[in-house]
């Protein structure tokens, strides 16, 4: 368990800028996510704390203790590579034995403890197979048995549960969950998926360009996120997010008037979450146009109704039905949070 620190890091590639300068701390004990688009930088920010890449500017700090200079196997780091970087003459038992191989554990205590991990993520038939005989999700696993098989200062994850089927990732997401509050292991999670974000992280760090422009719990995320860029990237279906005015104490967009506290201006947008918006008969409603499309999903069904260019979603009740191109209004529940953004900046407003 350790917390790490990263001090106004840099990396460049020759000429190319892939972070930012930038620094984050990640406590002791906690699991941070770090969410977001392909190319973001995740994978760099991770390789720059387990000491496999250089860092172009600035300090890494380990338990207090500078790091820059220390070579990956002293920063009793476990990692998970995004490629599973397995050893391909090796077998899956070798394979997860490994790191406990290499601290010199006793050949009783490491038997157990490998066959303990393998059953975690449901390998135990495969343990004399080589990678090259194992399907991509079975390699995914034998990387992550690898990695939760001693118990490390930190762990770093890169995607580890994305190419497992999904009711595999959901078995394995309690797994790790379980894992992280029986160990308190200090976790660096990277993710594209948002649910994965949400369910796992102590904090998550949402990345654009190399550069976090969120670091806040997944409740906070969620309920305001702090420009466009994250309003759309965490939720699913992501958030409606209406191109439109404010005039007179109201957002007008094509087939919607929402009341909001802000003055006057051009170029908002307003963002509601299909979760927040019911279906509604009053034609007097905030939000009308006609049904586009409808998709149940078991549990509940969603209503995507379209005016002109723009199209709004909303998340209604699993046994509604209604005809396509029908007229369809929407309104906000009670206590709905109606969020706006400056369009030109995507800075939230009010
Ligand atoms: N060795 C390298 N040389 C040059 N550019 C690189 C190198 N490695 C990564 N990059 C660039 O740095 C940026 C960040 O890459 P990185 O692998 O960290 O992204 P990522 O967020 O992990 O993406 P993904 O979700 O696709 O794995 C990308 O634009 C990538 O092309
Ligand atoms: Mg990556």
């Amino acid at each position: 368990m350790a917390e790490v620190r990263l001090v106004d890091i840099e990396k460049r590639y020759g000429g190319f800028l892939a972070v930012p300068k930038q620094s984050l701390t990640i406590h002791e004990g906690e699991f941070l996510v770090l969410l977001g688009p392909s190319g973001c930088g995740k994978t760099t920010t991770m390789r720059m704390i387990a000491g496999l890449e250089d860092i172009t500017a600035g300090d890494i700090l380990i338990a207090g203790a500078r790091v820059n200079d220390k070579p990956p196997k002293d920063r009793d780091i476990a990692m998970v590579f995004q490629n599973y970087g397995l050893y391909p003459h090796m077998t899956v038992r070798q394979n997860i034995d490994y790191p406990l191989k290499l601290r010199g554990m006793n050949l009783a205590d490491r038997k157990a403890r490998v066959l303990e991990t393998a059953a975690k993520v449901e390998l135990d038939a495969l343990l004399d197979r080589r990678p090259s005989e194992l399907s991509g999700g079975q390699r995914q696993r034998v990387a992550l048995a690898r990695a939760i098989v001693r118990t490390p200062s930190i762990f770093l994850l890169d995607e580890p549960l994305s190419n497992l089927d999904a009711k595999l990732r959901v078995t394995m997401r309690a797994e790790l969950k379980h894992l992280h509050h029986e160990l308190g292991v200090t976790t660096v999670y990277v993710t594209h998926d948002q649910m994965e974000a949400m369910t796992l992280a102590s904090r998550v760090a949402v990345m654009r360009d190399g550069r976090i422009v969120q670091l806040d719990t997944p409740k906070k995320i969620y309920a305001e996120p702090a420009d466009l860029f994250v309003a759309g990237f965490i939720g699913s279906p992501s958030m409606n997010l209406i191109d439109g005015h404010i005039s007179g104490g109201l957002f007008r967009a094509d087939g919607v008037e929402l009341p909001v506290d802000l003055a006057d201006r051009d170029g908002v947008v307003l963002g509601i979450r299909p979760e927040e918006l019911d279906i509604t008969h009053d034609t007097g409603a905030a939000i009308s146009g006609k049904l586009y499309a409808l998709e149940l999903t078991g549990e509940s069904t969603l209503v995507t109704l379209r005016n002109g260019p723009s199209s709004v979603c909303a998340r209604g009740h699993a046994d509604f039905e209604a005809e396509i191109d029908s007229p369809c209004h929407l309104k906000p529940r009670t206590g709905a949070r109606i969020h706006l953004f400056d369009r030109e900046t995507g800075e939230r407003l009010g």
